[in-house]
């Protein structure tokens, strides 16, 4: 595995790779990975013959008093977990190679980014599309991969690849939990003492959601007020938001149809945690994913 740390760099050996008839998979992660980022690389290596990981805590998408200098940067363990998987390149670069001093662009997804997590962290997918719109002319991909965990980021990456007509399938793969059911996430390791355990709240929030739709319950107030009590009686957690939304457009639902997402943003102490559960609905039938 290559670690290559320039912009340039980066872009010579993606496009001979390109050139070479090699189908490019792209991994974009901030680091600190863990087996929910090893998901995505192992799918993008299964469908791909050169994978690469980019690894870039963005300034971008951070707002002023969020946690961008403690957020945790892991370079070596995380070299060290990709280098058994196969993964062509790590594209690692410092800041000042993605924004130079006169840097002033930016790609915005309107509507959906003003929605649920946008509303919460202004700002936040102005600097996440940005950015992996940079990454994607950088690295040129066949394929990215990202993760349902962070279901509305998805869905706006795959709403700008088809607002600007960009040449790259948008993948998006199951949440990777632990054995109690809290998704993995970089900023877990922020947890302290009790509130471990107390973040299980949120997926046992998810899963009474998905007790109640099971037996016969369709009205998303309902099953939304159900999330919300079971999340205030955990005495360690704040909610920022709780919703049943529409998958495609993240409008609040009224019934839950077609496809939907159960939503949620849960401060556990200071940590701020988010989560979703997928419900479709097939033949008549409502399934729900965690
Ligand atoms: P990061 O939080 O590092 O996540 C990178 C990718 O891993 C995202 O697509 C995210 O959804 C996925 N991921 C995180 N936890 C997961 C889990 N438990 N199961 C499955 N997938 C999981 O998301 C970002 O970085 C950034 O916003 C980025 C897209 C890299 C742009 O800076």
């Amino acid at each position: 595995m290559e670690l290559i740390h320039t912009v340039d760099w980066m872009n010579q050996v993606a496009r001979q790779a390109r050139t070479d008839g090699a189908i490019v998979g792209l991994v974009p992660t901030m680091g600190a990975l863990h087996d929910g980022h090893l998901s995505l690389v192992r799918a993008a290596r299964d469908e791909c013959s050169s994978v690469v990981v980019s690894v870039f805590v963005n300034p971008k998408q951070f707002g002023p008093t969020e946690d961008f200098d403690r957020y945790p940067r892991t370079l070596d363990a995380d070299r060290a977990a990709l280098e058994p998987l196969g993964v062509g390149h790590l594209f690692a670069p410092p800041v000042e190679e993605m924004y130079p001093s006169d840097f002033s662009s930016a790609v915005l997804v309107e509507g959906l980014s003003e929605r649920l997590e946008g509303r919460s962290r202004p700002g936040h997918f102005r600097g996440v599309t940005t950015v992996v719109l940079k990454l994607f002319e950088i690295v040129q991909p066949s394929y990215a991969y990202f993760g349902r965990k962070d279901a509305q980021q998805a869905r706006i990456i795959r709403q700008m690849t088809r607002d600007l007509n960009l040449d790259t399938q948008i993948v998006v793969c199951p949440i990777v939990r632990e054995p109690d059911g809290l998704a993995l996430s970089s900023r877990n390791s922020y947890l302290q003492g009790p509130e471990r355990a107390a973040a299980t709240v949120l997926h046992r929030s998810l899963a009474a959601v998905r007790e109640r739709i099971e037996r016969g319950e369709r009205r998303a107030d309902v099953l939304a007020d159900e999330m919300r009590a079971i999340l205030s009686a955990e005495p360690l957690s704040a909610i920022d938001y709780a919703e049943i939304v529409d998958a495609d457009t993240f409008e609040p639902a009224m019934r839950v149809h077609g496809s939907c997402l159960a939503v949620m943003a849960v401060f556990i102490g200071s940590t701020r945690l988010i989560d979703n559960m997928l419900i479709e609905e097939r033949d008549g039938r409502i399934t729900c994913t965690l």
